[in-house]
């Protein structure tokens, strides 16, 4: 069982500029909404226990934003309206939910999994993406199924336009197993359109096995000379550990960049 999820806060948002110079983009609102709470609902529907953020003290806004007893006891205390309780109630959930740990410099996704290690409990574990939001259908809960099926680690997956494929993880897939699974052979970070092996791309959500953590502990910065996920990820494929592709049904909406979360505001209200 997939019972814990980590989600990595702690980016600095430069592709959001200037919304991100005092604000978390990770609260910033869609269509009403903090951005991490339509990840929040995807991982309680998924039927994840345990919630992991990993932000810096630049972002500890993030944690203010789910210890804010004080404000909102105050306020249903003079008035009782319902609206305030409710969502009072539901920030409470989630704080339940919610660890914090540190990563207090911007040193790559890779990184940011690695200051989870002591906390991780089972041999499979679920990450996700803030910046990418899947509607209308859980992702991670078919991730879920097919990492169920398949025993293996999964990643979520979509095909992209060629020409901007040095934006994602690209991989190449070894077999295709069934209409929306694909045995994943290789996978480079950001590849120049010159040396990408397809035009397949990682998104967001992944559900990664423990061993991950011993890769991390000796991965070398890769592109733009971070410690990326993904190239963990390959080390592990290099010893054969099996990877799956899982192209999603849902709707991909790019919140990382301007362009992306301007778009996502107007495409969550069509919903
Ligand atoms: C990260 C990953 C990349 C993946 C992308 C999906 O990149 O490193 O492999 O394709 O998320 O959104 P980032 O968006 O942090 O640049």
């Amino acid at each position: 069982m997939i019972k814990q999820a980590i989600i990595p806060l702690a980016g600095q948002g430069t592709r959001l500029l200037p919304l991100t110079s005092v604000f978390a983009k990770e609260l910033l609102p869609i269509n009403g909404r903090p951005g991490v709470e339509y990840i929040l609902n995807e991982c309680i529907e998924a039927g994840i226990k345990e919630i992991i953020f990993i932000i810096s003290q630049k972002k500890l806004m993030i944690k203010k934003y789910f210890y804010s007893d004080t404000f909102y006891k105050n306020i249903i205390k003079k008035k009782k309206d319902s609206k305030v309780i409710e969502e009072y109630k539901k920030i409470l959930k989630y704080k339940k939910m919610i660890k914090f740990v540190y990563q207090n410099k911007p040193k790559g996704t890779g990184d940011a999994v690695l200051k989870t290690k002591k906390y991780i409990k089972d041999k499979y574990f679920l990450m996700l993406l803030p910046d990418d939001l899947i509607m209308k259908y859980n992702c991670s809960k078919s991730m879920i199924s097919a990492h169920k099926k398949y025993k293996s680690s999964v990643m979520a997956s979509m095909n992209v336009k060629k020409k901007t494929v040095s934006r994602w993880g690209i991989y190449n897939l070894s077999k295709k197993i069934s209409k929306n699974n694909f045995l994943i052979k290789e996978v480079v970070e950001k590849p120049s359109i010159k040396n990408a092996p397809s035009n397949k791309a990682v998104i967001g959500r992944y559900i990664l096995p423990k061993t991950i953590f011993k890769k991390l502990l000796h991965q070398k910065p890769g592109k733009g000379g971070e410690i990326h996920i993904t190239d963990a990820i390959q080390s592990l494929i290099n010893e054969n550990e099996k990877f799956i592709a899982h192209n999603f049904a849902g709707k991909y909406l790019d919140c990382g960049t301007m362009n992306g979360f301007i778009k996502s505001n107007i495409e969550i209200g069509k919903l």
